[in-house]
């Protein structure tokens, strides 16, 4: 048995966070600027069934049998050996790393997953599609974000921007213009479980008002759709902007993700918004490709504690 690398891109969504919980329609795209890896390595020397966890970036070198059931680790390497080889499990080692900013709204959980899943089914000589991929790293997610809408496994497994609404069939979006992104950390923390579980809160004390507000960004990520193919950067970004107000109403912004939209949108971005479950995190701005770095710079000034440059539509994403 060889060694097996499997590779998965942080994400970032552009339009319908919380909506799409709702059944409402959204847009999301990889970013493979940052991403996860999981390398698996047999053991011939070991007893088969004996699993080693390697993850550097969190300090765990443990045998797959003293972590806890519910480890996001370990339960997508137990998922995939249920699903692909449920009777036999030969020893090996397997390495995680990841470059994607954790709890900060790029998806660093389900890619993570994704490259577990993608390393092991081809170490263990039935590689799954993307589709199955993605099926099985949204089981793993559900035991970690109680009701997640599937949209980060989908856009991370297939690694290219989609139209994702629960329920429906996927839509993979051709791009026919490239266009850039800059995406800035606010350096700030809130569980994606917490702000999923504050909106829940909102809507069923007011579903009539929370409920108008879900349709009117699911409105938005359908006039986005056909702009995003076609490059139409203004309709874009006051898409975007109109995306934010409407996150603001959901309580879902912060301040400092309020003043690093409005520092971009100085710098001469075209539109801002959060981006993810909010309250921290990324926001994302939509730039013409010559003023990216200066609307980076910008973000880095307004406390930005990173800031990623990314391009939709090439080769690579
Ligand atoms: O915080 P993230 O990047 O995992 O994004 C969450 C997106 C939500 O719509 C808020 C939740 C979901 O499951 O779609």
């Amino acid at each position: 048995m060889p060694v097996i690398f499997g590779k998965a891109p942080g994400k970032i969504i552009l339009f319908g966070e919380h909506a799409v919980v709702y059944g409402q329609p959204a847009i999301a795209m990889p970013v493979s600027r940052v991403n996860a890896t999981a390398r698996v390595t047999p053991n011939i020397s070991a007893s088969p069934g004996l699993v080693r966890m390697i993850a550097p970036d969190i300090d765990l070198d443990a045998p797959l049998d003293h972590l806890a059931e519910d480890h996001p680790l370990a339960s997508a390497v137990r998922a995939t050996l249920a699903e692909v080889s449920p009777h036999h499990t030969p020893a090996f080692t397997i390495q995680i790393n990841s470059t994607i900013p954790i709890s900060a709204g790029m998806g660093s959980g389900a890619a993570v997953t994704v490259a577990i899943i993608r390393a092991l089914s081809a170490f263990l000589g039935r590689p799954l599609s993307e589709p199955q991929i993605s099926e099985l790293a949204f089981e793993v997610e559900k035991i970690h974000h109680g009701t997640p809408s599937g949209i980060d496994n989908t856009v991370i497994a297939y690694r290219k921007p989609v139209y994702f609404q629960k329920g429906m069939p996927l839509e993979i979006l051709q791009v026919e213009k490239s266009t850039h992104w800059v995406i800035a950390d606010s350096g700030e923390k809130t569980p994606t479980k917490t702000t999923v579980s504050a909106v829940r809160d909102l809507y069923e004390n007011n579903p009539q008002v929370y409920g108008e507000i879900f349709d009117q960004m699911g409105t938005l990520s359908n006039d986005a759709r056909p702009a995003l193919i076609s490059g139409d950067l203004p309709t874009l970004g006051q898409l975007m902007n109109k995306n934010q107000a409407l996150l603001q109403s959901l309580q879902v912004s912060s301040a400092k993700l309020d003043d690093l939209c409005q520092a971009a949108l100085a710098a001469g971005a075209l539109g801002a918004k959060l981006s993810g479950g909010g309250r921290g995190g990324n926001m994302i701005a939509l730039a013409a490709q010559e003023d990216c770095d200066r609307i980076s710079q910008a973000l880095e000034e307004a406390g930005a504690t990173k800031t990623i440059v990314t391009t939709l539509g090439e080769a690579t994403e």
